[in-house]
């Protein structure tokens, strides 16, 4: 694409705006539209060319025309295409960069393809100042499309420290889309961590504040090192001018989502991937909503008396390893995904588009990107030496800090569902077992036997307790 092109821009909200400055920093001449007037003001006050209406894009563009659609998730998107539509012709390029599920993504881009329209499902981490300065852009187009917007995604994407654009192409339209939706079970998963470690701090241990942000500080110089690390810690010292005491502490305790990482956990489900640690982080928000209820069964319940011996665990190394184990939950996840689909997939890749501009950018990346450099079909991060050493070096603090909670009465899902994960990996033996046979007592379902191959069923006439069965 040649720089001085323009390029259409629908969708004028922060990521919009933000974005609309990003390309003009990198020579695009952007021509924008969003319904909003304020927005529209807002935008014409920074210098943008605007459109009057959707429909008045396409046809001030040259062709093949770029258009990029930020614009919220969900019927916005089916609305904003609808309007476009009938405007473009066989070659132009839509670049969907909201959080849209896969699923809609293939259904659009199949639409639109019949008539020869490209759609790219562009996934765009970063929030705002990542589309300003730059995104992590997870990438899924045609090849003939991304040779048309390589050019414009590469110049405005974060670049990593040796330089490279933090973009790629990760598969065909829905590809992008799918690939954000785990990055955003895994952005739950990882908050979720740092909240628990916060909470044990907090409630079991009795610390303040300052306290917990200088303990969140000195995990700077280890693998937990990453944006989010460093949003907790800029959170817990913000004060509040009201109270003077930290903003934090006048929060309301309800977490709020979007449904991206629901949408990752369900896909997990769906999938037959197990990804509790991602379960359990949606779960905590959907638990933290109920605060009636909460604050009614609160006084009901005994309080926990934290036992002496209670082991403090070292909660550095106990989240290195929960943490490993949410991107091992993540990556087996995409792996599934893209089999089933049959798209080839590129784990090295997603690791290089989320190691800057992401919302997981951070040092645990590096080992990841490694383990996926010595092995691009490494079918779990827990085999990786590397990453294998990192997880057992915290294993023992994981069992402590869940111990911990569960002592003190501090909810510790996401800590306990990654403990679960890497203790059910670690079990050659599993009770599914007896799970079969139940299955097999009650459903005539059938089981395996482990001394010879072949499906066998029992009448199970083993003493029964009194009564049924
Ligand atoms: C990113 C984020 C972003 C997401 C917010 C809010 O990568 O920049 O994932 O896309 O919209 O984090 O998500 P929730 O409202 O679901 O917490």
């Amino acid at each position: 694409m040649n720089r001085a092109e323009r390029v259409g821009l629908l969708g004028l909200g922060v990521m919009g705006r933000n974005l609309a400055l990003n390309l003009r920093d990198h020579g695009f001449d952007v021509l924008a539209f969003d319904p909003s007037p304020t927005a529209r003001a807002a935008a014409a006050a920074l210098g943008f060319a605007l459109a009057d209406r959707p429909e008045d894009l396409a046809p001030q563009l040259p062709p093949p025309r770029t258009l990029v659609l930020l614009v919220p998730a969900g019927a916005a998107v089916d609305e904003a295409l609808e309007d476009l539509a009938p405007h473009l012709r066989p070659g132009d390029v839509v670049l969907d960069g909201g959080n849209s599920h896969w699923r809609d993504t293939a259904r659009r881009a199949r639409r639109l393809g019949e008539r020869g329209i490209e759609l790219v499902g562009l996934g765009v981490s970063g929030g705002e100042e990542g589309a300003r300065f730059g995104p992590s852009l997870m990438v899924g187009a045609s090849e003939p499309a991304w040779r048309l917007v390589r050019p414009l995604l590469e110049a405005i994407a974060a670049r990593s420290e040796d330089g490279s654009p933090c973009c790629a192409r990760l598969g065909p339209p829905p590809a992008g889309h799918l690939v954000k939706t785990v990055h955003n079970g895994i952005e739950y998963a990882l908050m979720e961590l740092l909240a628990e470690a916060f909470d044990l701090a907090r409630r079991s241990r009795g610390s303040d504040h300052e306290t917990i942000a200088e303990l969140f500080e000195t995990w700077r110089r280890g693998l937990l090192d990453g944006f989010l690390l460093r949003a907790a810690v800029r959170v817990l010292r913000t004060p509040d001018p009201e109270t003077r005491g930290p903003l934090l502490a006048s929060l309301r305790d309800v977490a709020e989502h979007k449904g991206t990482g629901s949408w990752a956990a369900i896909e997990a489900l769906e999938r037959g991937v197990s990804a509790p640690t991602l379960h359990a982080a949606v779960d905590a928000r959907l638990l933290s909503s109920a605060v009636e209820l909460r604050r009614e069964l609160s006084p009901l319940f005994p309080s926990p008396v934290a036992r002496a011996e209670t082991r403090r665990a070292e909660l550095e190394s106990a989240l290195v390893a929960a943490a490993v184990a949410a991107f091992a939950q993540g990556f087996a996840l995409l792996r599934a995904a893209f089999a089933a689909e049959g798209w080839p997939f590129a784990p090295l890749l997603v690791a290089r588009v989320w190691r800057a501009g992401s919302i997981l950018r951070g040092r645990l990346l590096e080992p990841i990107a490694r383990a996926f450099e010595r092995d691009p079909d490494l079918p779990c991060l827990l085999l990786d030496d590397e990453l294998l050493a990192s997880v057992l070096a915290g294993l023992s603090d994981l069992r402590a800090a869940v111990s911990e909670g569960a002592a003190s009465g501090v909810p510790v899902p996401a800590l306990a569902a990654s403990l679960a994960y890497l203790d059910g990996l670690a079990s050659a033996r599993l009770p599914a077992d007896l799970i079969q046979g139940m299955r097999d007592l009650f459903g005539g379902h059938g089981f395996e036997r482990v001394d010879r191959p072949g499906r066998f069923h029992d009448l199970w006439r083993g003493r029964p307790s009194k009564g049924s069965p």
